[in-house]
């Protein structure tokens, strides 16, 4: 068989690391990218400390699912400050924004020019520190950033070679504080992650190794994590989200990402919780194709048959609050076709293992409409 990977992100696990962050800064400017929330809550003040540095410059404006404007509106300061180093501190859209901000500093024109693929990144002199604050994202180990077009409204994601950061400190002390429904919509993404980096058409044995791990941690402790919040149980789904980032940096993701766009765009449902809701009945369905391959997982995972670990996943939803009705969100059966062709525009859908066309997928919807 052949095989790729590729994943060139010095990582750095565990609590207080943090800490280290001051030895990796270069250069004479470093700018901060970040959002009010995490600007309130002080992790912004807490990193720039840590940083060491005075001369250093806020960009606390990312708002949840970024639009090019608040990119080009941060690499325009970026530009004008002429930053050596990006600190992303914060979830998945922070650092999407600070990796399209890096690259953009070292390249001409705006985000849309890229995403349009009008232009193509063709180098970035910025260092680029991610700082996740959730344990979902896995933004980054990823090069991948999802960015909105708010004039037409579409949420695209984008892959460059140039999105990849320097380095990651996964430090779980820093997602202690989070809040229940935040801890159940980033472990719900996470697990999406995993479970469709496993599954997918792409994967390879070392993306199936990550996966398989992941999965297994965030069975084991997402639960946990919502109802008590505990430190072990926070530290295993840091571990489990960065293993989840990894898996799906080398395979993409699949049809439950391609279904979360119109949710979270047209709904929107939280990016996780728009993940987690057709993944019991895409579980069952992909079971019917590659059952050998998933029997490996369940076994592991130590649950009987494909309905307990089914009935696992949608346990996790009701512990974390996660709707899991379309009906819930406000979909009606007249909006089902919309939700299919947009769902299905999306290339990553091509990625799962069964064949989900138009019928198939209004099928699964109408299973869990009401
Ligand atoms: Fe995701």
């Amino acid at each position: 068989m052949d095989m790729n990977f590729f994943l060139p992100v010095k990582v750095i696990f565990g609590n207080g690391r943090i800490r280290e962050l001051g030895s990796l800064v270069v250069g004479n400017r470093t700018m901060i990218v970040s959002d009010s929330v995490l600007l309130e809550l002080g992790f912004v003040s807490e990193v720039k400390e840590e940083a060491g540095r005075t001369d250093i410059i806020e960009f606390c404006e990312v708002e949840p699912n970024p639009s090019c404007e608040t990119v080009d509106r941060a690499a325009k300061i970026g530009r004008e400050h002429s930053v050596d180093t990006i600190v992303a501190v914060g979830g998945g859209s922070v650092m999407d924004t600070a990796k399209a901000v890096a690259c953009l500093m070292s390249n001409t024109g705006k985000i849309k020019d890229y995403l349009d693929g009008t232009r193509t990144f063709t180098s970035r002199k910025v260092r680029l520190i991610c700082v996740p604050t959730t344990s979902g994202t896995g933004s980054e180990v990823t090069n991948v950033g999802v960015y909105t077009d708010k004039s037409s409204g579409v949420k695209k994601p984008m892959v460059s070679e140039f999105f990849w950061s320097d380095f990651a400190i996964v430090d779980p002390e820093l997602t202690f504080s989070l809040p229940k429904g935040v801890t159940a919509s980033t472990g719900l993404d996470a697990l999406a992650h995993a479970i469709e980096s496993y599954w997918a058409k792409s994967s390879q044995p070392v993306s199936e190794s990550l996966a398989i791990r992941a999965i297994d941690l965030i069975m084991k402790n997402l639960r946990r994590a919502c109802i008590d919040g505990d430190k072990e149980s926070r530290e295993g789904l840091s571990m489990a989200s960065l293993l989840a980032g990894m898996a799906f940096s080398q395979t993409r993701t699949t049809i439950l990402h391609a279904i979360s766009f119109p949710l979270t765009n047209v709904y929107g449902v939280p990016h996780g919780f728009a993940c987690a809701l057709a993944m019991p009945e895409v579980l069952k369905l992909n079971y019917k194709v590659i059952g050998e391959k998933l029997d490996i997982l369940i076994r592991y995972l130590g649950f009987e048959d494909v309905g307990e670990f089914a009935v696992a996943i949608e346990d996790l939803m009701i512990v974390g609050e996660a709707p899991r009705k379309l009906s819930e969100i406000g979909i009606r059966e007249e909006d089902l076709d919309g939700l299919v062709d947009s769902s299905l525009s999306s290339p990553i859908a091509k990625l799962n293992p069964a064949n989900i066309g138009r019928k198939e997928l209004r099928e699964i919807f109408e299973h869990i409409l009401q």
